[in-house]
């Protein structure tokens, strides 16, 4: 199979998390917890070393503010719900994912909060957009770094800026993002950032992060309450960060193959694994530009894209039929649909049947565009 679905899920991992997973399995895979047996404090340990890998390669403030999270969804939850209080204003963008989309309108329905969604120009946001959004009762302002359905990275340098001086909360989902833009927490003023583990830090699925910057402390409420591995006999969730966010077992073998996925990207680079797909996706861009009837979704700037792109699919051909003809007739993945991002959709008019978008990875190569550029061709030849 030719995949290329790695804005969905990476695949395949770089061998040293499949190695890292196996001997931490076979040797390790104990339920962490500071007071108890050796296996369990290797298993602490290696909870140990993914924080500080985490905050070494984005430049956290201290390692107990990464919270181990299972997925982009579980840590953008813990951030929205724990951060808003009723009668806030909350501004986001029509570019946002449903794991930022659904708590916010969930909230807003339940008139907890009011809500604000900014109209993005050809898949990028602009800072003024935000500035004109924020009012007084503004407390969070929740976007995307890159589009998931475009892979257009946002400028969220000027808009953390904007955000700060209003003195509201910014929270990035950095799903797209961690591992292929560098992201400097000492220098980009953003409060908490949330991500999955499984996409460009090339860890398994099951696990992700957050990072709670030091303005949310106090601020942040946990919404799951439970075990932490130590602090037994308090009646309620200690308030010290990490424990205070992570309630149960956490996915520990999770963390040792995000952290051999995070050494893997520090030694190729993120700057250099970016540049790959979007070399990758250059063929693609000029193999549309000569078709007849095929274009790309959104803006295309090479500078200030990630390895994801939709392509908008001619009548009287569906996204959905041929993700199934490039599956089974091609063996090539790729994702068509809504990539449960809906406004984007409706704001490109190719709400509801969505677009295909393809997104290669590290291990993809030209040889393998050039397959799906050749599958394409044929299928709207045979489809005309
Ligand atoms: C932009 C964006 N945000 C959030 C998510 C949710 O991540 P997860 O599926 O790990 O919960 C995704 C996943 O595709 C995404 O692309």
């Amino acid at each position: 199979m030719i995949y290329l679905d790695n804005a969905a899920t990476s695949f395949p991992k770089p061998e040293p998390v499949y190695e890292a997973l196996d001997r931490f399995a076979r040797t390790s895979l104990a339920n962490p917890g500071r007071a108890g047996h050796r296996m369990a404090i290797a298993a602490e340990e290696q909870l140990d070393a993914g924080r500080n890998t985490l905050n070494r390669f984005f430049r956290g403030e201290a390692p107990e503010r990464w919270i181990f999270t299972l997925n982009g969804t579980d840590g953008l939850n813990i951030a929205i719900k724990g951060i808003v209080r009723p009668g806030d204003h909350v501004v986001t963008t029509d570019l946002e994912h449903n794991s930022v989309s659904r708590p916010l309108v969930a909230l807003e329905k339940a008139g907890v909060i009011s809500l604000t969604r900014l109209a993005s120009e050809d898949g990028y946001l602009l800072p003024d957009a935000v500035r004109a959004a924020i009012t007084p009762a503004t407390t969070l302002v929740a976007m995307t770094h890159a589009s998931n359905v475009l892979g257009t990275v946002q400028p969220i340098e000027p808009i953390a800026t904007i955000v700060r001086e209003a003195g509201a909360f910014f929270l990035v989902d950095a799903a797209q993002t961690a591992g292929v833009v560098p992201i400097d927490l000492r220098s980009l003023p953003v409060d908490l950032l949330a991500f999955p583990g499984h996409k460009a830090l090339y860890g398994p699925t099951g696990i992700g992060a957050l990072y709670a910057g030091p303005r949310t402390d106090g601020r942040l409420r946990p919404w799951r309450e439970g075990g932490t591995g130590g602090d037994s006999s308090s009646p309620t969730q200690p308030q010290a960060l990490p424990h205070a966010l992570e309630g149960g077992t956490p996915n520990v073998l999770g963390v040792a193959g995000l952290t051999a996925g995070i050494a893997w990207v520090e030694s190729r680079g993120p700057d250099e694994l970016r540049c790959h797909e979007v070399d990758l996706l250059r063929r693609v861009v000029a193999w549309a530009d000569d078709s007849n009837g095929w274009r790309i979704a959104g803006r295309w700037d090479p500078e200030t894209h990630v390895g994801a792109l939709s392509l908008i699919v001619p009548d009287p051909l569906t996204p959905q039929d041929l993700g199934a003809i490039l599956d089974t007739s091609f063996d090539i993945a790729i994702r068509p649909g809504l990539h449960c991002a809906p406004y984007i959709h409706r704001r490109l008019g190719t709400y509801p049947d969505g677009t295909i978008r393809l997104s290669p990875g590290p291990f993809n190569t030209p040889d393998d565009i050039d397959a799906f550029l050749r599958a394409l061709s044929e299928i709207t030849v045979a489809m005309s």
